[in-house]
């Protein structure tokens, strides 16, 4: 069966790809290396053996996507990662991000609702739910005003397809990540960040490979067990092989609404000092950082409820914190080796 994965040449697509090969499904890759790079369908190569379809295509062309689909009629299903991602700049540029974000979205939707297979995989956000009143975060918790157009991208995104299942034959599923760190175990595909690391660990492997000088703490403030924010880090394995669970449940009509919505979390939460201390321990060195203010926009905490993935998808995460870690460690020597 032939998958499109939009976005597949980035972080959890690239992953996302792999498990999917690994169970066989044909994939073809659209990515317009906005924020990736070429080089990422020789990692998968080497990981799985397949030289993977590609196509360099800016999913705000409208003509090219209905040309792709017009030469591609025998898709299955749908797993639509592009996206721009970076909450700063969207506050900054918000028409690019709704641009990237929603255009994209409504001319995918167009072509697939054509298809006889219209089966679609959406890559959401915990940052739907803001600061939620209660911890851990259900799928029912309700939805905050967003903090940034990058959010608001995620919710109205959410929106479009719940409103176009309703009137097509398009099922999907809202994923909706907590935050995803590592890289794959054989160290041939992990996050590439442009620039200085908005993310926690990404910034944390660059300090202690010596890149930066040195972390600096958003806050020791707020209202938790040492005083940092809390989140639950999700090793993007775990995350990409949820992916595959929910396009299967698609695939064989398992699913009991036309769109179903999924938290992907492991369900514990970290602070920011443990994740520091995950990568001392793991990479055996002291990570130089400061304790400075609160990074405006942040939430105090934010874990994920998983009764529902677990019970009704049948999926869990399995690494520890400490492994994710590792991987993204292992991750960040080799591509500076
Ligand atoms: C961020 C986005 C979120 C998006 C997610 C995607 C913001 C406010 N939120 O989530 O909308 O869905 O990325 O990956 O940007 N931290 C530091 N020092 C740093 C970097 C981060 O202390 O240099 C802290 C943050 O304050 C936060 C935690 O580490 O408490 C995690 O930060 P980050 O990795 O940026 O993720 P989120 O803010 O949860």
């Amino acid at each position: 069966m032939k998958i499109l994965v939009t976005g597949g040449l980035g972080f959890i697509g690239s992953h996302t790809v792999v498990e999917l090969q690994n169970k066989g499904f044909e994939v073809i890759i659209i990515d317009d290396l906005s924020n990736s790079s070429i080089e990422v369908l020789d990692g998968i190569a080497a990981i799985t053996g397949i030289n993977t379809a590609f196509e360099n295509i800016d999913l705000r062309d409208k003509q090219k996507v209905q040309d792709f689909f017009k030469k591609h009629q025998n898709i299955s299903g749908v797993i639509h990662f592009a996206a721009s991602k970076a909450v700063g700049e969207s506050v900054e540029n918000p028409l690019l991000y709704y641009e990237n974000n929603i255009h994209t979205l409504v001319y995918l939707l167009q072509e697939l609702q054509e298809q006889p297979k219209a089966n679609f995989i959406f890559s959401s956000s915990c940052t739907v739910y803001g600061q939620a009143e209660e911890m851990p975060i259900n799928e029912g918790a309700s939805i905050q005003i967003a903090m940034s157009p990058y959010g608001n991208t995620k919710q109205i995104g959410e929106e479009i397809i719940i409103d176009t299942a309703k009137v097509t034959n398009i099922n999907a599923i809202l994923l909706r990540y907590f935050n995803p760190i590592g890289a794959h175990s054989s160290i041939e595909i992990g996050e590439l960040p442009l620039g200085v690391p908005q993310n926690l660990v990404p910034f944390i492997t660059q300090t202690g490979f010596g890149l930066r000088k040195e972390l600096s703490v958003f806050g020791d403030d707020y209202p938790t067990l040492d005083g940092t924010a809390v989140r639950d880090y999700i090793h993007v394995v775990d995350l990409a092989k949820a992916h595959v669970i929910a396009l299967q449940r698609l695939l064989n009509k398992e699913n009991l609404d036309k769109v179903e919505t999924f938290n992907l979390g492991t369900g514990t939460g970290s602070s920011v000092l443990e994740v520091i201390q995950a990568f001392e321990k793991v990479s055996g060195q002291k990570l130089p950082y400061k304790i400075v203010g609160r990074r405006e926009g942040d939430i105090t905490s934010a874990y994920a409820n998983t009764d529902k993935a677990n019970n009704v998808l049948g999926w869990k995460a399995e690494s520890t914190l400490d492994e994710a870690m590792e991987s993204a460690w292992k991750w960040e020597q080799k591509i500076r080796s």
